[in-house]
């Protein structure tokens, strides 16, 4: 029995035990994925409860990605690189974390528009939070020509570049900056939570800039398609769905602790289909 779960808080809507369970059926492995909401007061006392030590690996979400890594033994590279991890594996040598939300967002964008992070793709991220970070990490890792950062707070922008050691054309820019010329860019990806549900109404910039053909992704997932991706499609834009980087880098983590090589591509539609309540 294979022993999954999620750490965070809240975790009542995640769709995590679904993808899972999906994932141990499809290989064919028993076992369970449970939810652990704890309390933020208690976090460090409830971390080390019986019940998630007898887990063979579990994800964490928000707010504890951070407040997690002292509780373990060792790092990836990622997550170490980023201070912040989403997996966590049970080994013999005590819990070993990683980040898989960077790479499961840029595999997930490549599966889609395979030769769009090539050394000529101008890249903008929209937002400064964890996302952005680990997104813009993933992105180096692909040699693209130039990847700038905008954010309501320019300082936030401006500290995710500088606490890169690469030598990228990188700028942290305004929201109305990026807003005015978005048709310098090749892919635009927003990263921050306007839209999200129950928001739906919400846009973090407005996309009459932008030119026929540009990749956009949201990786809000709630709506699927958020005001921004609708509007992005009027004007002709390529998409990107925040569901399909869920699933990605849910797939990563099911990778690392069974060691088996999963396929998200079978469970794209039952997917789409379950987060349209169909
Ligand atoms: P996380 O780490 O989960 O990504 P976060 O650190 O709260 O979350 O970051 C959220 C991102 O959404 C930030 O870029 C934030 O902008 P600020 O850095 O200026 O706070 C952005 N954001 C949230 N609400 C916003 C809004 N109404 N307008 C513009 N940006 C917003």
């Amino acid at each position: 029995m294979l022993k999954l779960g999620l750490v965070g808080h809240p975790v009542g809507h995640s769709m995590s035990p679904w993808i899972h369970e999906q994932l141990m059926d499809q290989q064919d492995i028993k076992g369970s994925y449970e939810l652990f909401d704890l309390n933020p007061e208690k976090f460090d006392e409830e971390i080390q409860s019986s019940e998630i030590k007898g887990l063979d690996g579990f994800n964490v979400t928000v707010p504890y990605k951070e407040k997690i890594i002292p509780h373990l033994a060792d790092l990836d590279e990622s997550a170490k690189e980023l201070g912040a991890v989403n997996t966590v594996k049970n080994t013999s040598k005590g819990w070993v974390g990683y980040n898989t939300d960077g790479t499961g967002f840029v595999d997930s964008l490549t599966n889609d528009y395979p030769n769009c992070l090539n050394n000529q793709a101008r890249v903008l991220l929209l937002g400064s939070g964890g996302a952005s970070r680990g997104i813009y990490h993933a992105l180096l890792k692909n040699d693209v020509a130039t990847i700038d950062i905008a954010n309501r707070t320019l300082q936030r922008a401006k500290d995710i570049i500088g606490q890169s050691t690469a030598s990228i054309d990188s700028h942290a820019i305004k929201l109305d900056e990026a807003a005015e010329c978005l048709s310098d860019y090749d892919v635009v990806i927003q990263t921050t939570t306007v839209g999200m549900s129950p928001n739906d109404d919400q846009q973090i910039i407005p996309v009459k800039r932008l030119t026929k053909g540009t990749i956009v992704s949201d990786i809000v997932y709630r709506p699927m398609e958020t005001r921004f991706l609708k509007e992005a499609k009027e004007y002709g834009a390529r998409l990107h769905f925040g569901h399909q980087m869920l699933l990605q880098q849910a797939v990563y983590a099911f990778k690392i602790w069974t060691e088996t090589n999963p396929d998200a591509s079978g469970l794209l539609e039952e997917f789409e289909k379950k987060l349209k309540g169909v």
